[in-house]
């Protein structure tokens, strides 16, 4: 059976086209895939690489190099938080704990009202407001337990 289809499906057959080589396409389809359905599912993951003949295993490489892309569902706010020693070792192993202990959240599980997901990712680039954190899109850094409680309180509303 099918798995992406409708304006996924017509997204990736208009990103297919921009390329002489389809393949080129890969990283766009990703991006898209996950702007839909929130990730990139295994079923996902074969369809792309039969679209495209490109290999599954290659195609997960690619998904863990970004660590924008994920593999499984998210909560309405993805923290991934840098596991790198710059961020790790200005604070970052405090903010660990202190999601699981505020949050019950540990890398790679969700809270329980699906509000907030963790996962713990190699440097995204903000190494000089460590301990930094991407929360979707956004970036917050200079962080302290304090601090990302009061970004997740307002997130939470
Ligand atoms: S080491 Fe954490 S953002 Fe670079």
């Amino acid at each position: 059976m099918k798995f992406l289809t409708g304006e996924t499906e017509k997204t990736i057959k208009e990103l297919m086209g921009k390329y002489e080589d389809p393949r080129s396409a890969l990283l766009p389809i990703l991006h898209t895939v996950q702007r839909d359905y929130g990730y990139i599912s295994k079923e996902a993951i074969e369809e792309i690489s039969e679209i495209l003949d490109i290999p599954k295993v290659e195609i997960k490489g690619v998904i863990t190099f970004y660590s924008m892309l994920r593999e499984k569902p998210a909560g309405k706010y993805h923290i991934q938080l840098c596991r790198n020693v710059a961020c790790y070792l200005n604070g970052g192993k405090e903010l660990v704990e202190f999601l699981e202990k505020e949050y019950g959240l540990k890398p790679g599980t969700f809270t329980d009202n699906m509000k907030f997901s963790l996962s713990l990712v190699e440097c995204i680039g903000q190494c000089e407001i460590a301990p930094a954190v991407q929360i979707n899109d956004k970036f917050y850094g200079n962080l302290t337990p304090k601090k990302l409680k009061e970004i997740l309180s307002k997130l939470e509303g």
